[in-house]
């Protein structure tokens, strides 16, 4: 099938002499995207407690949403209304939703998976919600991101190889029924989901196959799912290669600075994760690679900035000890302030991997974080 994306294109600038990270650039509807990079998470059309401007500001240039949520709440007619997520939440810039099976799989109890799709109970109010990889395509050709999700089956860990076997075939037949049904394939790039468990050769067999559809970007899901966390590395290490150099790569619900880092170093571009939001609203902070509790009593007399290396308006107008006093009150303000400082601060880390490799000076500046945790 002959596909357009007429204002979707993925550039390599620079590759790493060392490894096999690089810099590209992504273009889509509504704009560029620097990569490496990442992306913060905005579930319900929401980056938890930050406005758009503020999101600008961390230099967030896409951000994700998803279906599952959305579907329930408002209901993606009222989006569509609104004339597109863009439009209904105020942020011009890129978006990407994920395809709703994950949620599915990891939040919702009372659920039932067949050939046909997934069949749960609404959390809201009990009604019982049948989603398949039409209605999650037709969703998110309603709310309008600029990238897509196909609709896949997550396995837990532990699985066994069988159970991995079976699920990798039934995500590719939904990855097949997902191609056919998106009907906005010049305007919203559809990612397909490698999945395997933690079966390098059937990753490596699950990375083939999608490559032959063709898709205009692949990610890497199915990782960070209770498995040990070096894992991670070694299964993006045997997938990557598999996948096409000319198309972005994204590994999902991925960011922590190590496990970032390494997968750059494996050749990923994108990434997300709800750490840097859910901590801030627990009042931790991400500091110089650690994560440092506010509530700490070492920080009630100290006045100095959070992060003095930091731009964002939390570490240059704002003690420790003002932060600490705030999410000690379990003040709203607290909680945003620092929800904006950890967003800053993994996408100022992506950034500044990529300016490393536009320098060819990755390996050195970033070989804190390129090695096995001790
Ligand atoms: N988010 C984190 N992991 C996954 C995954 O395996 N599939 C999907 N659709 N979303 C994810
Ligand atoms: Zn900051």
């Amino acid at each position: 099938m002959a596909q357009t994306y007429n204002s979707f294109s993925f550039q390599c600038q620079a590759w790493c002499s060392q490894t096999k990270a690089r810099a590209g650039l992504l273009h889509s509807p509504h704009g560029l995207i620097e990569t490496p990079r990442f992306m913060p998470v905005g579930t319900l059309a929401t980056v938890k407690t930050l406005t758009p401007a503020q999101l600008e500001a961390a230099q967030a240039q896409i951000i994700l949403a998803n279906t599952y949520h959305l579907h329930l709440q408002p209901g993606e007619a009222i989006v569509q209304q609104a004339g597109g997520l863009h439009h209904f939440m105020g942020w011009q810039r890129p978006i990407l939703t994920d395809s709703g099976g994950f949620q599915v799989f990891s939040l919702s109890k009372l659920r039932q998976i067949s050939e046909e799709g997934v069949v749960f109970r609404s959390p809201r109010d009990g009604r019982l919600i049948n989603l398949t990889p039409e209605r999650s395509i037709a969703i998110q050709n309603a709310l309008g991101a600029d990238i897509i999700m196909a609709f896949d089956e997550c396995p837990p860990y532990p699985a066994s190889r069988a159970e991995i076997e079976a699920s990798l075939e039934r995500t590719d037949r939904w990855l097949k029924r997902c191609i056919n049904a998106h009907t906005r394939a010049d305007q919203q790039a559809l990612f397909g989901i490698v999945q395997g468990g933690v079966y390098l050769d059937l990753r490596r067999q699950a990375a083939e196959s999608l490559v032959s559809l063709d898709l205009p970007g692949y990610a890497i899901g199915g990782v960070s799912v209770g498995e040990p966390v070096d894992l991670i590395h070694d299964i993006v290490a045997a997938t990557a290669p598999y996948l096409p150099i000319d198309k972005p790569r994204y590994l999902m619900g991925v960011g922590t600075y190590r496990e970032m880092a390494r997968a750059i170093a494996s050749g990923v571009d994108l990434f997300d994760c709800v750490i840097p939001t859910r901590l801030g609203r627990h009042g931790a902070a991400l500091v110089q690679g650690e994560r440092w509790n506010l509530k700490n009593a070492r920080f009630r007399e100290d006045f100095s900035a959070l992060d003095s290396t930091c731009p964002c308006y939390c570490c240059q107008n704002f003690s420790r000890a003002y932060l600490s006093h705030l999410v000690r009150s379990r003040e709203v303000l607290g909680f945003m302030l620092i929800s904006l400082h950890n967003v800053t601060e993994l996408i100022r880390f992506t950034q500044s991997i990529r300016e490393a490799i536009l320098r060819d000076t990755f390996t050195t500046d970033f070989a804190r974080w390129l090695v096995q945790r001790a």
